[in-house]
């Protein structure tokens, strides 16, 4: 495990600028709703076929298929607004909140199509669980923040065995040795890193098998950065774990595979070391050499 001076200060892969020269000459220039590379897996465990997403009359996803592996992390990426979030959204259900949004294709969680009328989205919702940009831990103790999803879940039959889930998550979210002396004390009181590795204790807790994170290492430091990117190397030998972020480098460091939207369009999906070493399309290219973003 490098420590969290070598994550700092680790390059990517050798410099995302500057290397111009040394990529193919030719880049596809192809219509942008085929997406080049490949964004399927042999295994996968969420696959999303042909989807749209539209808030009222305008398209914010269109046509995007690509699929989740196990044990493994994806990096999406992509100017501002070209919907990330959107999209990730989408794959537990999220989008269901807000009332102009329309998803319309296939979305499944193994063999279960998670938009069928008969899915429950609270379930849904432990199995695939959302980490936000902002931690947005309960006004409650650090104790009942990691409580909570199992208690309404039914996961646990006693205290002894929810002082276990609470105990074991905070263990996998690296938070434990920090806050076990306090855990009746608010979770609003801890530190912007500790509050996000509270939010994926929280998520962790209820057994789920996919983890959706939206920029969340957005709002803190370069330590607590650093701490969360380990933290995401570690727990994806246990989850599959989603990632959207504006920051290459941490694409780059986090994930093995990564997925690049432009205006909507899924443009491209690859191995992480490709995309950012040799990408295929030329707006791939573009915006990971920093000219357009
Ligand atoms: N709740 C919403 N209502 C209407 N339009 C939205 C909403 N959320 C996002 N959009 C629009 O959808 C597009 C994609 O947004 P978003 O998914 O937030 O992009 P990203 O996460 O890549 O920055 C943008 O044009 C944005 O304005
Ligand atoms: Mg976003």
């Amino acid at each position: 495990m490098n420590t969290v001076t070598d994550v700092i200060t680790q390059p990517a892969f050798p410099a995302i600028t500057g290397q111009r020269d040394t990529m193919a000459v030719t880049k596809l220039d192809t219509p942008l709703e085929k997406t080049v590379g490949n964004p399927f897996v042999e295994k996968p465990r969420m696959t999303c076929r042909d989807v749209f997403v539209h808030y009222g009359e305008s398209c914010a996803i269109k046509d995007v298929s690509i699929d989740v592996a196990g044990n493994e992390v994806l990096a999406m990426i992509g100017p501002s607004g070209c919907g990330k979030s959107t999209f990730l959204r989408c794959l537990n259900r999220m989008n269901d909140t807000v009332s102009s949004c329309r998803v319309s294709g296939e979305i499944r969680l193994d063999d279960m199509n998670i938009y069928d009328a008969s899915v429950d989205v609270v379930p849904l919702r432990a199995r695939v669980g959302m980490v936000f940009q902002k931690p947005n831990p309960f006004p409650k103790s650090i104790y009942d923040n990691i409580a909570y999803g199992p208690k309404i879940h039914g996961l646990t039959r006693n205290k002894a065995e929810l002082d276990e889930v609470v105990e074991t998550s905070l263990k996998k979210a690296g938070l434990w040795t920090e806050v076990k002396d306090r855990l009746a004390e608010p979770g609003t009181g801890l530190s912007g890193g500790q509050q996000q590795r509270l939010c994926i204790a929280r998520a962790i807790a209820v057994s789920p098998e996919v983890i959706l994170m939206d920029e969340p290492c957005s709002a803190l430091d370069p330590i607590a950065t650093a701490k969360i990117e380990e933290l995401i190397a570690e727990l994806r030998t246990q989850y599959s774990i989603v990632i959207v972020t504006h920051a290459m480098q941490q694409a780059s460091r986090v994930s093995q595979r990564t997925a690049y939207f432009h205006l909507g369009n899924l443009v491209e999906v690859g191995a992480t070391e490709h995309i950012f070493t040799n990408p295929k399309h030329r707006l791939t290219e573009d915006y990971i050499t920093g000219r357009f973003g």
